[in-house]
Order: C-alpha cells, then sequence, then structure tokens
C-alpha cells in the first residue's frame, strides 16, 4: 500500500508543476483562486498517474504524456466542483468545497476554467514533439469521457427517488460519471506512448474495470468510513437519496416492510444519523455491504488479468499494483 501512495506521490510532483504553471495566467484574481485551490488540497493525483504509466507501460515517454495526464487531473477537479455543488456537499480534499467558500456562481466558472485549461493542456503537447494525430486522438478521448461525466452525473441526479433501478443501470450510470475518465487516461496513455490499437482498447478496459471498482468503493467508504480519513461528508449518499449498488442490492431482497423503510429513509433528502445507521444496518442485513465489495474486487481481478497483454516491465507492476489499491483505500 505505502509502496503506491509512494509512486502516486512521485508521479504527482511533474504533475502539480504542469498544473501551477498553467493556472497561473487565469485573471481576476477570484477565478484564479478559486480555480487553483483545489488542485493544491491534496488529491491521490490517481488518473494522471494512470495516463504516465500506461504510457511508460507501451514503451512511450513519460516527459510527452505529461501535459494530457496534467489535463485528465484538471477534467476530474472540475467535475468534483460541479459535484459538489449538484451533491450540496461542504467538505471535499479535507477543505471547505469550492461553493462554500466563493460561493456557487463563481465556483461554476472555476469548474468550466479548468475544463478549457484542460482542453488547452492536450493541444500544447505538440510542443513535446507528439505526432499531432495522437493529440487529436488523445483530444477526442478527453471529450468523449467529459460527455459521459455529464451524461453519468445526470443519470446520478435522475435516480434519486426512482426505486426501481436495476444492476445494470447503475452500472451504467457509475461508468459514465466515473469509470470513462479513468478508462480514458489509461487510454490516452496507451495513444500518447505509440501502442497498436488491441493493445489501447485493452488500456482502456483496464480503465474501465478498475474505474467501476473505484466508484463502488466510493460508495463503500460513504458508508463504513469516517470524514477525518475521507476529508469530505459521511453517510452523504443515504443521507441525499442516491441510488448506490448497496441500496440497489437491498430494494432488491427486503421484505416489504423494510423496503418501505429504506424507501422512506432515502426520500428525506436530510436524513438524521439515527436514519442513516438504520440504512447501514439494512445493508448489512441485506448482505448488500459484501455484495458491493465482492463486485469490486471481481473488477480488480479482471483489470490485473487485462494486463497480461502487456510486457513485464515496472509500469506493468505498478498498473497491477494500482487496481489493487483502488479497492484497499481508505480515502
Ligand atoms: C472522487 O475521486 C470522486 C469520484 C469519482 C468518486 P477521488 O477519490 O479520486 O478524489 P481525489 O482526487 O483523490 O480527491
Ligand atoms: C462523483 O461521484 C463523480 C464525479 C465527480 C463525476 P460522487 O458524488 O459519489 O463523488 P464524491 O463522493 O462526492 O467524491
Ligand atoms: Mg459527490
Ligand atoms: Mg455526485
Ligand atoms: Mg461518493
Amino acid at each position: 500500500m505505502s509502496e503506491v501512495t509512494d509512486i502516486l506521490k512521485d508521479y504527482s510532483i511533474d504533475v502539480k508543476k504542469v498544473i501551477e504553471n498553467h493556472l497561473s495566467t487565469i485573471d481576476p484574481k477570484e477565478l484564479q483562486e478559486s480555480s487553483i485551490y483545489l488542485t493544491k488540497a491534496g488529491g491521490k493525483m490517481l488518473r494522471p498517474a494512470l495516463t504516465l504509466l500506461t504510457t511508460q507501460a507501451v514503451g512511450g515517454s513519460k516527459e510527452q504524456a505529461l501535459k494530457t495526464a496534467a489535463a485528465f487531473e484538471l477534467i476530474h477537479t472540475f467535475s468534483l466542483i460541479h459535484d459538489d455543488i449538484m451533491d450540496d456537499d461542504d467538505m471535499r480534499r479535507g477543505k471547505p468545497s469550492v461553493h462554500t467558500v466563493w460561493g456557487e456562481p463563481l465556483a461554476i466558472l472555476a469548474g468550466d476554467t479548468l475544463f478549457s485549461k484542460a482542453f488547452e493542456l492536450v493541444i500544447s503537447s505538440k510542443e513535446d514533439n507528439v505526432h499531432p494525430e495522437r493529440v487529436a486522438n488523445a483530444l477526442s478521448v478527453v471529450a468523449d469521457a467529459c460527455v459521459k461525466i455529464c451524461e453519468g452525473q445526470a443519470s446520478d441526479m435522475g435516480f434519486e427517488g426512482n426505486f426501481d433501478v436495476n444492476e445494470d443501470e447503475y452500472l451504467n450510470m457509475i461508468f459514465k460519471k466515473t469509470g470513462a475518465l479513468i478508462a480514458g487516461a489509461c487510454e490516452a496513455g496507451a495513444i500518447l506512448g505509440g501502442a497498436n490499437q488491441e493493445i489501447i482498447d485493452a488500456m482502456y478496459e483496464y480503465g474501465k474495470a478498475i474505474g467501476l471498482a473505484f466508484q463502488i468503493q466510493d460508495d463503500y467508504l460513504d458508508v463504513i468510513s469516517d470524514e477525518e480519513d475521507l476529508g469530505k461528508p459521511v453517510g452523504s449518499d443515504i443521507a441525499e437519496g442516491k441510488m448506490t449498488l448497496m441500496v440497489v442490492k437491498a430494494l432488491n431482497e427486503a421484505n416489504d416492510e423494510d423496503k418501505q423503510t429504506l424507501i422512506k429513509i432515502l426520500e428525506d433528502q436530510n436524513s438524521p444519523i439515527e436514519d442513516v445507521n438504520k440504512a447501514i444496518d439494512l445493508f448489512n442485513k441485506y448482505g448488500s455491504i459484501k455484495y458491493a465489495h465482492d463486485l469490486a474486487l471481481e473488477n480488480v481481478n479482471k483489470a490485473k488479468e487485462i494486463l497480461n497483454i502487456l510486457p513485464d516491465s515496472s509500469s506493468k507492476n505498478a498498473l497491477s499494483m494500482l487496481a489493487d489499491f483502488v479497492i484497499e483505500r481508505k480515502s
């Protein structure tokens, strides 16, 4: 585990420099400060590490993928700023969320600025002698992931109050809101490293599998973690009536009385802590928490299997360790 956090930290050093440099010209000052704020708040930097590691694992150079790696972190950060507005969450990365500090209008603009800056960054990788066709392909990967994030976030909101959502619909929603960017980060790394189409596709599938596991674990941590470890509110998915795999499973398995109890708690937009705990008891009663963990593990194992297509290297090992990390992490 500590080896993985060391890898993430190592890769984050150069990425952070690119980001700091690229955001330094934003004007006026409040927009610059609100845009930079979360990039310095200590995220795990998983997505840029995936781009850099996949590039290296297919024989490419880290330098040529650096700007695109940073772009993936900016897209992720943009999505977090907007997500906290949508979810009405006031803590992020252990700090007050952007809209809590600057208000919603500026937070929307800060997100939009990071989104646009990400595209600039991918295009500017031409300066690092990346072939224009690879730049164009990486750009379309980023754009595709952004559309999917919006689709997934729209489904996430649409699922609130809809107690008929099934597992496939849930999995499609989390693939779009979370998995697509992680898959894209891996696909773009393979593209920039000059991999053939078979390997590019495999890296996308690897990212998709760890992305699904990542969001299932995110939902799971919302239930079992504490705010200090997590850096964001705990129990907020239940309090806000979010559709998670644990809810889908419990609603499927529960007797009528328990089902109605759970629906009532989810319908209440400001559930008190006792109700959140009652919902968690029901998750346990119907084996939902174990079910979610097992499905996350299945996806991690699938991801590691996909890596067999790559030649042995330290980057390939790191990608395998990152797959495990996704469900071993506590934050
Ligand atoms: C949180 O992502 C949002 C989800 C997609 C679940 P991370 O857990 O990667 O957040 P940071 O970047 O480490 O803060
Ligand atoms: C976030 O899902 C997905 C995106 C940011 C696109 P969540 O709403 O579960 O993420 P957290 O738990 O707030 O980080
Ligand atoms: Mg959220
Ligand atoms: Mg959300
Ligand atoms: Mg969450």
